[in-house]
């Protein structure tokens, strides 16, 4: 199995962050402006440093026609900045690397007390104004700004029993804690394509599709639950999009 780049990009102190920024992080599609000029400075800072090699975020202005307006679902409105989320489409697992760098900028904004809502299909790719090189892609954009309103009383996700192969509440705790931080992820439809073995002192993230944003958020989420333990990842084969081992304190 190839060792992956996570084993050493992020900090444990970025990790720590981002669990703690999970729990109230939501996908907001009502603005009450956008970011300040603080918080711009420092969402531009994350970006630069959360974007695993082969992927970048771009923070820019927008007008709300960004957005399509899809019934049944609130129409995203009430601020004028945005970030793109870019992907190199000649490297390997391009979508999967997006959604792991896009998810750390989501949690880094969450953290900052800026709102987010990853935007895959339901934006105008005409609108989107930034400059790509040949081999770049924009994979997904999101608004920023200052929510507007309170946030959803409960999150719409499956039973945890429902995304893991066998009962939780026998793994050792920081499985169990990953396995609860890939359920509050945030997925495209709210599909939840993803699921989670345990086994062998190995935690296994299996998914249909191993390269996918979702898949990437879901990475994401298990590594920051995981923090401060020494991590061991590897990319996975056929359904096994990814292991993690954590090096338990004796
Ligand atoms: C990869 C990805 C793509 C998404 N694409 C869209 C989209 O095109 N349009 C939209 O309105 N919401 C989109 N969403 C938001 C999801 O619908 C939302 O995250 C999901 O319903 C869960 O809601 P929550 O994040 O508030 O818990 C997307 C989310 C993800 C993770």
């Amino acid at each position: 199995m190839e060792a992956s780049i996570l084993n050493t990009f992020y900090s444990p102190a970025q990790l720590a962050r981002w669990r703690g920024a999970v729990p109230g992080r939501y996908s907001c599609r009502g603005y009450a402006g956008a970011p300040d000029a603080d918080q711009l400075a420092a969402l531009s800072y994350a970006a630069q440093r959360v974007c695993l090699p082969g992927t970048r975020i771009e923070i820019a202005s927008c007008t709300e026609d960004l957005f399509v307006r899809v019934p049944l679902v609130e129409r995203i409105h009430g601020t004028d900045q945005y970030a793109a989320i870019i992907a190199d489409m000649e490297q390997s697992l391009p979508r999967t690397l997006a959604g792991i760098s896009g998810e750390a900028f989501v949690l880094e904004a969450a953290a900052l007390g800026v709102g987010t809502c990853w935007v895959s299909g339901t934006y105008r790719r005409g609108a989107v104004n930034v400059k790509l090189s040949e081999n770049e892609r924009v994979v997904a954009v999101t608004p920023l700004g200052h929510a507007a309103g309170d946030p959803p009383q409960k999150r719409r996700r499956k039973k945890l029993s429902d995304i893991c192969t066998s009962a939780p509440e026998n793994w050792p705790l920081w499985a169990y804690q990953a396995a609860e931080a890939v359920r509050q992820a945030p997925s495209a439809v709210n599909l939840q394509p993803w699921s989670l073995s345990y086994g062998q002192r190995t935690l296994r993230l299996l998914g249909r599709k191993a390269d996918s944003l979702d898949m990437g958020i879901a990475i994401l989420h298990m590594a920051a639950a995981a923090g401060g333990s020494r991590q061991h990842w590897e990319w996975g084969e056929g359904k096994c999009v990814a292991h993690l081992i954590v090096e338990e304190e004796k």
